[in-house]
């Protein structure tokens, strides 16, 4: 099979990580790393009290129009007695155009449901944000043999409902929850494996075309040596970089890694 060659979308979700010094920082550094006319969408996830710094900065560095920003996690009323979150129409206002949403971590660490999933892509949609919405299988999931039934559920939880050009605005991003964070990476035909179901989901949702659109991430321990075969993997549309996107120079050169095959 060959593989269509498309502009790969590098996504580095930083976390809790990075306040706006270090983001300043992390800015100042990687404005003259990108490769120029690399043709990647490239975005960077940092902490919701980071976004303005961010934004800021690469302005400042030129590379704004080659970097967008999102929030990790949004609420999905537009404002409230909701003490310690954000809302999507928040994040709009200060410039991110991304919203990350059902990241494994929100799922596992702090209980969000499909249900929750699902109204947070919604609260996006309405506020101008693209969802990245994030599926994956725990280790458990994957020896019981039940991939598939498992990012499809997230998958149709998430999307259920929605209009046609709603769907066309979203990524996804497939994490195994087991790759993330622990040095374990799904093999090229893993995330191929996983892709291919993903966008026969999407196909059937909004036809062919369309699904095709769609940018489909790998994420769990992306790394300079490994981002190359990752993306050239059959259906593989980009990558969404936990721990690597915390050092501009690591985070560049997945970006360079990526973009030239
Ligand atoms: P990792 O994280 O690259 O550190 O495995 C990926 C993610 O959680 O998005």
């Amino acid at each position: 099979m060959t593989k269509k060659i498309k502009k790969p979308v590098i996504a580095g979700n930083w976390k809790m990580h990075k306040g706006p010094a270090a983001t300043r920082e992390f800015a100042l550094a990687l404005a003259p790393l990108i490769p120029k006319g690399s043709g990647a969408t490239i975005i960077l996830f940092p902490p919701a009290i980071s976004l303005t710094t961010a934004l800021s900065t690469l302005e400042e560095t030129g590379i704004a129009e080659q970097v967008e920003v999102g929030a990790q996690n949004i609420h999905w009323e537009d404002e409230g007695a909701f003490t310690g979150e954000i809302s999507a129409e928040m994040a709009r206002e200060v410039g991110a155009s991304y919203a990350l949403i059902g990241h494994s971590e929100r799922r596992h660490l702090f209980g969000e449901t499909n249900d929750e999933t699902s109204l947070k892509v919604r609260a996006a949609l309405q506020n101008e944000l693209r969802p990245m919405i994030c599926v994956g299988e725990t280790k458990e999931e994957r020896e019981e043999g039940r991939l598939e039934e498992v990012i499809t559920t997230q998958l149709v939880a998430a999307i259920e409902g929605l209009e046609k050009g709603e769907i066309e605005q979203i990524a996804i991003a497939y994490e195994p929850v087991w790759a993330i964070g622990t040095g374990l990476t799904a093999t090229p035909d893993d995330a191929a494996e996983a892709h291919q179901i993903l966008r026969n989901k999407l196909a059937q949702a909004i036809g062919t075309t369309g699904a095709e659109g769609v940018p489909i991430l790998y994420g769990g321990s992306v790394r300079p040596e490994n981002a190359a075969d990752l993306c050239a993997a059959n259906e593989v549309d980009g990558l969404l970089i936990g721990g690597a996107s915390l050092q501009p120079e690591s985070f560049a050169a997945i970006i360079e890694a990526a973009t030239k095959g």
